[in-house]
């Protein structure tokens, strides 16, 4: 049975070639854990390790497209069991419904929900076997709310708390635990280009997309930063939280106070 302090324990995160997952596999691998930082962007991916090994941590890199199967049921096989798995990897597509693409509404639901349960599927055995997983899901405010123009980001984010909850039930006699972090708005390059998509849909300039829709709903007036989401994610990965399961972690300013 692995515990937290006598094993190095080995964390893969999706889509941590940018942002919230690059930030996390710095955090992740400060802390002493072994990091997969995988991505579908290889480079990315790839530099971010490269930045981890500098520091003298443990870092790996893993070309994963969450929308491919094979590539997904390969992780099954990986050399060290995967303990962390952390279903970051994301995109957004701003458009009302008529105007969506719809190979790209498709997208969106696999790429932010197929993906993150598939893979869940892929861990469980191992993590299972060693009495040990952590299943954390970067979910987002929209995994509660809706916003006009991301139909599909909204079913996906609605999506993964309905499977977070399923797995939470199926996983619970094991110390694995199934949770979602919702952050409402991070400074990442995907809000970057969602103010520029914002501000054409709107008709509005950048700066009121961040002042009146962005930041307008949340009462703290502030973007969420990356220590907060990593601080929350070492909670979820201690032994305090092992019983928490199943659960929505929301940082969000007081959004869903109102
Ligand atoms: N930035 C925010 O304000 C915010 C808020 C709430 C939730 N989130 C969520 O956080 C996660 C990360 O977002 P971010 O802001 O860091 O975005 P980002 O654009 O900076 O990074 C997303 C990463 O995902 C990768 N990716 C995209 N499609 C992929 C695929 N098919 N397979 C593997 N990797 C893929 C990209 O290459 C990129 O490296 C997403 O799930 C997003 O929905 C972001």
């Amino acid at each position: 049975m692995k515990t937290l302090c006598d094993t190095t324990l080995t964390a893969l995160i999706t889509g941590a070639g940018s942002g919230i997952g690059a930030a996390l596999a710095k955090s992740l691998g400060s802390a002493g854990m072994r990091v997969v930082v995988s991505d579908l962007n290889l480079q990315a991916a790839e530099q971010v390790a490269g930045e981890l090994q500098e520091l003298g941590c443990l870092a790996e890199t893993l070309e994963l497209d969450v929308t491919q199967q094979r590539q997904i049921d390969a992780v099954a096989d990986y050399h060290t069991p995967i303990d962390i798995l952390i279903n970051n990897a994301g995109l957004q597509h701003v458009a009302r419904l008529e105007a969506f693409p719809p190979e790209q509404w498709r997208l969106l639901i696999e790429v932010l929900l197929v993906g993150p349960a598939m893979l869940a599927r892929a861990v469980l055995p191992s993590m299972k076997q060693n009495n040990f997983g952590r299943i954390i899901n970067i979910g987002s405010i929209h995994a509660l709310v809706a916003s006009p123009f991301k139909s599909a980001y909204v079913a996906a984010k609605h999506g993964i708390l309905g499977f977070s909850k399923a797995l939470a039930l199926e996983t619970a006699e094991f110390d694995v635990t199934v949770n979602t972090l919702c952050p409402s708005y991070v400074k990442t390059p995907l809000v970057e280009h969602q103010i520029a998509q914002q501000a054409q849909e709107h008709g509005m300039s950048e700066d009121e997309v961040i002042n009146k829709i962005m930041l307008e709903p949340m009462p703290k007036k502030s973007f969420i930063d990356m220590d907060e989401l990593a601080g929350t994610i070492d909670y979820l990965i201690s032994d305090a939280a092992k019983n928490v399961t199943g659960q929505s972690i929301v940082l969000d300013g007081g959004w869903t106070a109102r």
